[in-house]
């Protein structure tokens, strides 16, 4: 037994998963999907065979054309990988597992009709980066393992469901169908409904995804709806912020060779979704809080699609090369950005971008593997080291090699290393065999081990040079010695404008400072979370408590992580902040069943630590 990902109970001497045929069930009273998979595996296997799951019960393990059940071991828990599931296999390259979620599956969140916007329909949704999809389905949960599927989700008639996948039928359900899912008399209820879907490209099981609910949608592009909950303002609200996709497609196109998906669509999820978006092939995710109308959304949609070719295409072959995923598509969003919202634009994100890397190394300054690109992730849990070093310092990284070979060779580089690897899971050796190999004697000119393999920011990293970069960085420094900018200097400000000023101000100030800094620009009160979150973290830091009611008010709004991360860290964090802690906690028994699993695992991780 060798396992090929620490993250995954797949064995190197076992065939990868070829296809996956899903049957599901969704029982919207219990909160469980009763489901079935057929697994096909590279080439038949006698023996012990080994998939991952986590929170699923497994009624049976059958041979598909005999219906004779497989005997299968359920190994115990472990907390980060769940359960193994062993089943053994004479000279067979297909089984069936019939099996059903349970109420902690952790990449399921079930919202109720109250949850929801309309109030009238319950919800559910996905989220299985990184190692959540063993908790829908057992599967080689590894990235490196790819995989085509189909599935019939049988939902309630009043529900509709999408998926990252081919939508090919929605139809009444029939007899004989379930593979053993469930019961024929379930399956063909009354009020019952089936919605098929294939993907017919190979993918990692980390981009497995759906969405039941109440849905609607608005057309925004030749290959591009916009999907939400069917609610007419916010479809309409969504469809204008993104409206600019396609003119982003063909950026993409251009930059990184064909567009190979077919559609790129958009799910706008309900504000507890737990990321800014999830690159799901075809149906990228997205949390409401993205709908501003400023850059920002597209921003966002920017990174989603760029996933389409690194991520999706070309995939990191384990979560120790996750900047293979995120770094390479950080450089590819603010290639599209550069394109369709100017240079400037793009300049200030890559100065968010670098204050953000600067606050991760001091966030793991106990801890430095984690300022490494290369990682090594045994024991860790992928949700507790997310950072921004997979994104920013890959950035950095990669317009490293650009500033060295100049952009056109770089751009020519890009699409022979997409063109070479796609549809592949690669490791960071590869990527850095095929650079040497396309750039001859580029290791003598950057240090590829000190980038790779090194901990921290390499001296070779740069910070950007623009005009308002500068300026917002010589203002905040300003804030310091007391001198808060003018309206005449913050009068074009938007969002982001805001964001990297508060980013820069010291980590905490005079409370005083604070409260004159809001009374006159009135950042508690901003509808860009963003600036919000950014203000609510200066004013916990600097122990302003008449600002925790509005911290109290958005930790119970939102669910995603990247604002709940900052704020309850903040609060919690340091000495002699019993009161904090007590308010910390009350707020999060009262908010966390309106969290998603993923966010509430996070949370009660940043409690276990500072508690
Ligand atoms: N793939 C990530 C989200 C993710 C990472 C989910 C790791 C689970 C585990 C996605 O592409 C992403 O990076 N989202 C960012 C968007 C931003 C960089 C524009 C986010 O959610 O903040
Ligand atoms: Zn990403």
């Amino acid at each position: 037994m060798a396992p090929i990902d620490p993250h995954s109970y797949t064995d190197s001497t076992h065939p990868l998963t070829t296809h996956i045929s899903l049957t599901f069930y969704f029982d919207f009273p219990s909160s469980t999907i009763f489901s079935s998979a057929l697994l096909t595996l590279s080439a038949p296997h006698s023996g012990e065979f080994t998939v991952d799951t986590r929170s699923l019960s497994i009624t049976a393990v059958l041979d598909p054309t005999t219906r004779t059940p497989l005997p299968f071991t359920l190994q115990n828990p472990n907390p980060i990988l769940g359960q193994s599931l062993t089943i053994t296999l004479s000279n067979q390259s297909q089984f069936l597992i019939i099996s059903k979620t349970s109420t902690s599956s952790s990449a399921l969140q079930w919202l109720s009709p109250p949850q929801t916007f309309n109030k009238s329909f319950p919800f559910v949704y996905t989220q299985c980066q990184a190692i959540h999809a063993r908790s829908i389905f057992p599967c080689q949960d590894t990235p490196a393992a790819r995989i085509k599927y189909s599935a019939k989700l049988n939902v309630p008639r009043f529900l509709s469901a999408v998926m990252a996948a081919k939508h090919v039928n929605r139809r009444d359900p029939v007899v004989g169908e379930t593979q053993g899912a469930c019961e024929d008399s379930l399956w063909c209820g009354d009020g019952r409904i089936v919605e098929e879907f294939v993907m017919e490209q190979p993918v990692p099981t980390y981009l497995f995804a759906f969405a039941v609910g109440e849905l609607g949608f608005r057309e925004v592009g030749p290959r591009t709806r916009v999907y939400s909950e069917a609610v007419p303002g916010v479809l309409d609200a969504a469809a204008r912020e993104f409206a600019g996709t396609e003119d982003m497609i063909n950026v993409g196109e251009g930059l990184f060779g064909g567009y190979e998906w077919e559609r790129f669509d958009l799910l706008v999820l309900p504000p507890s979704f737990p990321y800014g978006g999830m690159e799901n092939p075809r149906m990228t995710f997205l949390t409401p809080t993205v709908i501003k109308g400023d850059a920002t959304g597209a921003q966002v949609v920017a990174h989603e699609l760029a996933h389409s070719w690194t991520g999706n295409l070309i995939t990191n072959k384990t979560n120790e090369h996750f900047w293979l995923n995120e770094g390479f598509t950080t450089y590819a969003e603010r290639r599209i950005v550069e394109a369709v919202q100017g240079k400037e634009r793009a300049v200030l994100n890559v100065g968010i971008g670098w204050r953000g890397l600067v606050e991760e190394m001091e966030r793991f300054k106990d801890n430095l593997e984690f300022t490494k690109l290369k990682t090594n992730q045994e024991g860790v849990d992928p949700d507790d080291v997310y950072s921004q070093v997979p994104y920013e310092k890959g950035f950095q990284f990669l317009w490293r090699i650009e500033r060295q070979i100049g952009r056109p060779a770089f751009d020519e580089f890009l699409k022979k290393y997409i063109a070479t690897f796609k549809f592949q899971s690669i490791d960071t050796d590869i990527f850095i065999d095929f650079l040497k190999a396309n750039v001859p004697g580029i290791e003598n000119q950057i240090d590829l081990k000190v980038w790779t393999e090194g901990t921290g920011i390499p001296p070779d990293a740069m910070e950007p040079v623009s005009e308002i970069y500068t300026k917002i960085v010589s203002l905040a420094n300003e804030f310091k010695i007391g001198r808060m900018p003018n309206e005449d200097e913050v009068a074009d400000w938007g969002g982001q404008e805001w964001e990297l000023y508060l980013e820069n101000l010291p980590k905490s100030v005079e409370a005083s400072q604070v409260s004159a800094l809001d009374a006159r620009y009135r950042l508690s009160e901003s509808k860009d979370y963003e600036v919000k979150v950014a203000f609510l973290h200066l004013a916990i830091a600097s122990r302003c408590s008449n600002y925790y009611s509005e911290v109290e008010k958005t930790l119970k709004e939102v669910g995603r992580m990247k604002y709940l991360r900052p704020l309850y860290t903040a609060l919690i964090q340091g000495i002699g902040k019993e009161e904090e802690k007590i308010f910390a906690k009350r707020v999060f028994s009262e908010a966390c069943a309106c969290y998603h699993p993923i966010a509430q695992g996070v949370v009660e991780a940043i409690f276990a630590k500072h508690m």
